[in-house]
């Protein structure tokens, strides 16, 4: 039975967390008289999340609690501003530490997301005391030693990592855009080979953490209001706007998190080869990207065909419903662990069935994040 989980944390306007409770009584079983905590297991891991105050760090909880993850113990690790504060998660008490050098004494499962600059520092002292990384940041993602993991897609990446070795290793986490993407795409290549894929993004706030949430319905309340709108986390005006992806510039014109799908696309489906060009766009939606994606296949794949394979695909889901036109949207994915994927049809400027255009929405926070870590974590129990 999957846990009903009520998770209140309440950011102030800098967009850090003040207060946490991830409610999880509901994700206690009965047994005669007793109550038994489902996550907390004598041999289970030892864990550590680092950034736990963060979007991702909240869903993180959130995600080991709903899917009943074992573990010993958890540590909760932030930044020095939040040392000291508390958090209760499945009705226990934790205070939130400092992450420090001494952080990853005696943790097996290190799960970080605080930020490139936290992973490259932190990672290697985490994996020097024995500790298997999950890392969320684009820190490693194509470190070649390093495997970047889909659950669904690429499992057998990280086979050779093994809990319980006494070895410590990192594991990174795809760009959320990519991961909902080829969730989407990968059952389709694995039918037909995909050799291009052009893909348009509709990012969400979430996707730029807790702070860019919490200028978003700030400027929403100020634009309506009639104010200037405060602009902290985006140089421009994002409530009733959109914008290119405010990630750096690259000498080619395309922008780092474009670049991410193209190059992070290769690794996954170790293919050097196929073509994969994105422009990547943040829009007004608190939570869950949107992307559409145009594909072109080696072999001939018709429509009826891509949607029997879709139906099939672990974490996917069809809402493609052309008489009432109900396809994906951000907000009926938001907190939902299965990527939604519509508008699957022929792509008419392509002679024979050699190309599709579908549109996918998925919780970034969620499966392009911190469920996708859990996961991995999982795999390796
Ligand atoms: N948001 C997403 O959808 C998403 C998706 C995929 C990947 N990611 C990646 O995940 C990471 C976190 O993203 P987020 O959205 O959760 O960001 P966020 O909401 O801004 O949270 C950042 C977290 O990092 C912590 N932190 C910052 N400086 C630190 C330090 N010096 N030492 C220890 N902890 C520190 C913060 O702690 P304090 O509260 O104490 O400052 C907070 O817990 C980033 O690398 C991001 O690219 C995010």
């Amino acid at each position: 039975m999957r846990a009903a989980v009520v998770s209140q944390y309440h950011y102030p306007l800098n967009g850090r967390a003040t207060s946490f409770a991830v409610n999880t009584s509901t994700s206690r079983r009965r047994s005669g008289a007793f109550t038994v905590r489902m996550g907390l297991k004598e041999d289970g891991p030892s864990l550590a999340i680092v950034g736990v105050t963060g979007a991702v760090g909240q869903e993180f909880l959130q995600v080991l609690s709903d899917r009943d993850f074992p573990y010993r113990n958890i540590r909760m690790l932030a930044s020095k501003r939040s040392a000291g504060k508390k958090l209760t998660f499945e009705d226990k008490d934790y205070v939130i530490e400092e992450l420090t050098e001494d952080s990853f004494n005696g943790i097996d499962i290190a799960l970080f997301s605080a930020g490139g600059s936290i992973s490259k520092k932190f990672g290697p002292i985490a994996v020097d005391s024995g500790s298997i990384v999950v890392d969320n940041s684009s820190a490693f993602r194509m470190d070649e030693r390093v495997p970047l993991v889909i659950p669904e897609v690429n499992p057998d990446a990280m086979a050779h990592i093994k809990l319980g070795s006494g070895k410590g290793a990192l594991i990174s986490n795809p760009n959320c855009s990519t991961i909902i993407c080829l969730m989407a795409a990968t059952p389709l290549h694995h039918h037909a080979k995909v050799i291009r894929m052009v893909v348009s993004t509709y990012q969400a706030a979430s996707g730029a953490g807790a702070a860019a949430m919490e200028e978003l319905e700030l400027q929403t309340r100020e634009v309506l209001e009639g104010k200037r709108p405060t602009c902290n986390i985006f140089k421009q005006q994002y409530a009733f706007n959109l914008f290119s992806h405010n990630a750096p510039i690259l000498s080619n014109g395309y922008n780092e998190e474009e670049m991410k799908m193209v190059k992070e696309t290769r690794k996954i489906w170790n293919d050097p080869n196929v073509k994969v060009t994105a422009t990547c766009i943040r829009v007004p939606v608190m939570r869950a990207h949107a992307e559409s994606i145009n594909l072109q296949f080696e072999k001939p794949l018709d429509e009826d065909t891509a949607r029997d394979i879709l139906k099939r695909a672990a974490g996917v889901v069809i809402v493609d419903d052309r008489a009432s036109n109900h396809f994906p949207t951000p907000l009926e994915v938001s907190n939902k662990d299965d990527v939604a994927v519509g508008r699957i049809r022929q792509d008419l400027s392509q002679d024979g069935n050699y190309g599709l255009d579908i549109f996918v929405c998925g919780d970034q926070v969620r499966k392009g994040a911190a469920l996708n870590a859990v996961q991995i974590a999982e795999m390796l129990l």
